[in-house]
Order: C-alpha cells, then structure tokens, then sequence
C-alpha cells in the first residue's frame, strides 16, 4: 500500500518523509487555504520534498478551466497529479488529460458508480473519502470494497486512494479492503507505528540490559 500524507504543511511533511515511508503527498484548497501561502509555491516546495505523487486541486469548475488550471499546476514539477472534482466536467477534463500524458486525481467521490466513471474516464487515482461516509451514518469502508471489486472485475487501471482518514483503524481496514494507497493526516501517519505495549515493551528491555553491565560496540 502506498501512504501518502493529506497536508501542505511542509515543516511536518519533511519530517516525516524523513521515515522514507511517505510516498506521496495530497492536498487541496482547503488545506492549502489553511497553509496561507500561494498555491504555487507550496506544491513546488512539497514536489521537491517527496519523490512520489504530490496532487495539486484546481479550483474551476468547467472543463475548460480545469485544463488550463491543471496544465498549469503539471508544469510545476514532473511528480503533480491534477487533482478534479469527480463531476461531469471534472472527468471530461480528466479524458484530455490522460491523452497529454498528465497525471490525475478524481476526488470528492462518494459512490461506486462515480469511481466507475472517474476509471472509464482514465483517471490515475479516484479518491473515496471514508471519513466524510463515517460522518453521514454510511460505512464509508464498505465504499473501498465495493470499488475493489468493481475495478478487478474489468481490470481498471486506476488506483485507488482512500481519502478522509481519521484514523489508523481506517487505514488498516483500507490495507484490507485492498486500497491500492490512503492519504493520511500527519497525526495519524504518526500513529501508525506507535503502540504501548511496544512502548512498555522496550522499557522493560532496556532495563533488563542494563542490569547486564555489558556493551555491544
Ligand atoms: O484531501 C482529501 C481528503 O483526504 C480530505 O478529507 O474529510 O479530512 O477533509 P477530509
């Protein structure tokens, strides 16, 4: 499974890409509102800080906007992945962009039949958002399970990205249902590795090694 982070603060991003566990970075114009920085600037300095996937949103509505926004936004860095609104317009700009060879992100998707038209459209990623599911009394996973199949049953390229995590158990039940990545909020991709046991765990043998007055080196 590929984990991207869901962030645009950059100090936190370089942080944990610092783990070489981080595979990719997703944003949008909330997060990048919430940054308040231009746009341009903080997509070129993430792309330079993670090798992998870094999705830029636009903000038109209209196909043609989106072209002219995406195109733009591609040509910050090689590793942007224009980011669309999984609507009519988004996914016929997403058709242009597959034919130019620009990588693309359908996002704000809420059902299966919209992840099948975002993979017919030739999207690289759809990303269903759980959290937002969970939120409205749906079982947002059961969405992940649904476009598993649907992709496997007609070998769709496409790759799916849960979205609107909220915690490690989404991620885990992500990995399960055979998300191809999740994108995280930084808090929790922290949470990933952590666990108490493992904490008391290391404590306790730590202390056990230092009663042996020995060193390895
Ligand atoms: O950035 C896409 C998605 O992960 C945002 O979800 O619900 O945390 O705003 P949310």
């Amino acid at each position: 499974m590929q984990l991207f982070l869901d962030s645009t603060d950059t100090a936190v991003i370089a942080d944990l890409a610092a783990t070489g566990l981080v595979d990719g970075v997703t944003t949008n114009p909330s997060l990048i509102a919430k940054s308040g920085r231009p746009m341009l600037e903080v997509i070129a300095e993430i792309c330079g800080l993670v090798e992998g996937p870094v999705s830029a949103e636009v903000a038109a509505v209209d196909a043609e906007g989106m072209l002219a926004e995406g195109r733009k936004l591609a040509s910050v860095a090689e590793n942007v992945v224009v980011k669309v609104p999984l609507t009519r317009d988004g996914l016929i700009a997403v058709r242009d962009f597959a034919a130019e060879g620009i990588m693309t992100n359908v996002t704000l998707c809420f059902s299966a039949t919209q992840a099948l038209m975002a993979a017919k459209a030739g999207a690289t990623f759809v990303s269903p958002f759980v959290g937002r599911l969970d939120d409205h009394g749906a079982d947002g996973m059961e969405l992940i399970h649904e476009i598993r199949t649907i992709y496997d049953n007609y070998d769709f390229d496409t790759d799916i990205l849960a979205a609107s995590i909220r915690n490690p158990a989404h991620v885990k039940a992500a990995a399960i249902a055979g998300a191809d990545c999740s994108t995280i909020p930084p808090g929790v991709f922290a949470d990933l590795i952590k666990h108490p046991l493992t904490d008391k765990g290391l404590e306790q043998f730590m202390s056990d090694w230092a009663k042996t007055g020995q060193s390895i080196l």
